[in-house]
């Protein structure tokens, strides 16, 4: 019979037995997949799993704490935190085209987790102890889509930032090849992961550099976080999480609009909210949200949040308009 329990129990020997007492490395994105797929490694080899980390500085108020501390709390990893966002903040300087931002993303990321890979490699390799493989949280669906079995890494660009190298020299850890994202979720939890990365929605490896519309500087960042902590604490508190399946706050950088606050004239920037119902994230609705819930919302955003007067709602399906809007 199927229990969840005898997954984890099945994967930790296959683990075993294939990783033998080598080394391995895992790269986490803060997303459930990687997560989930780095606990089952760790539960099986315990300490001869390095996990990677990249702080690209792209990411949500809290995610970078939830990895350092509640993921290493929950699992015991071995983690290496890289804090690359000055080197991200610098290649993202001047650049407002989507595509653009998207390609220098993924490539800093890529040089950023090799570097980290081969200080990894050079630290284990005067224990005598190689590192041979490559932990991956790729899922049935994924496996089925490009016609895989084959075992040899096949990473959508979409997955993580921008995909890893294809000339990897590692074996591959695949060990939620033939399970669901609802299966993951239950694996997750039995493995004692916190709520918070298991039902964790969807969200973009190039994090909140595609929700900027124009340049990202620090300071634009800073301010997205904040709306964004704002709408995601206040979609929870109305227990809409499992509702919807995700929400983009998007920041309207390059446009301002007339608003007035207090005694004085402002000149802000929109914030766009972007609530989306979905089975697989291609096609998908916008959420007929509660209007208390999105007055809440808007209320506190201006209220709160430095040089944003105005919140609007985004109500595009998928098609014509994308999930994310970069
Ligand atoms: P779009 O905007 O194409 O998004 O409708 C579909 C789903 O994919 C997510 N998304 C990404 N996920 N790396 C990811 O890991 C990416 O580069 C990326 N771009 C979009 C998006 O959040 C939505 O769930």
């Amino acid at each position: 019979t199927w229990t969840t329990g005898n997954v984890v129990d099945e994967q930790v020997a296959l683990i075993r037995a294939q990783v033998g007492d080598k080394r391995a490395i895992c790269g986490l994105s803060g997303g459930v997949d990687s997560a989930v797929a780095a606990a089952l490694v760790n539960k099986a080899i315990g300490d001869k799993l390095t996990c990677v980390y990249v702080d690209h500085g792209l990411m949500r108020k809290g995610e970078t704490e939830q990895v350092e501390k509640d993921f290493v709390a929950a699992t015991g990893v071995q983690l290496k935190v890289v804090d690359a966002q000055e080197r991200f903040l610098d290649a993202l300087k001047g650049v407002s085209d989507p595509e653009e931002k998207r390609k220098i993303i993924g490539r800093e990321f890529i040089r950023v987790f090799e570097q980290a890979q081969a200080e990894i490699v050079a630290e284990a390799g005067e224990h005598g102890e190689s590192v041979e493989f490559l932990v991956q949280g790729t899922l049935y669906p994924d496996v089925v889509e490009s016609g895989g079995g084959t075992g040899t890494a096949n990473i959508k660009s979409h997955h993580n930032v921008g995909g890893l190298p294809e000339d990897l020299q590692f074996q591959l850890v695949e060990p939620l090849r033939k399970l669901f994202k609802d299966e993951v979720r239950m694996v997750g939890q039995e493995l004692g992961l916190p709520e918070e990365i298991v039902q964790r929605q969807p969200f973009p490896g190039p994090g909140l550099g595609i929700r900027i519309v124009g340049e990202v500087t620090r300071e634009r960042l800073d301010l997205l976080r904040e709306a964004d902590a704002i709408a995601r604490e206040e979609l929870t508190a109305a227990g809409l999480d499992r509702e919807i399946w995700q929400c983009p706050v998007v920041l309207l950088a390059d446009v301002r609009s007339v608003g007035v606050q207090g005694d004085g004239r402002t000149y802000g920037h929109p914030i766009v909210l972007r609530p989306v119902s979905s089975e697989d994230a291609m096609t998908a609705d916008w959420s007929r949200l509660p209007y208390e819930v999105l007055a809440k919302i808007s209320t506190r955003i201006t209220n709160e949040v430095r040089d944003v007067n105005r919140v609007v709602l985004d109500c595009t399906s998928k098609p014509p308009g994308t999930i994310e809007w970069e």
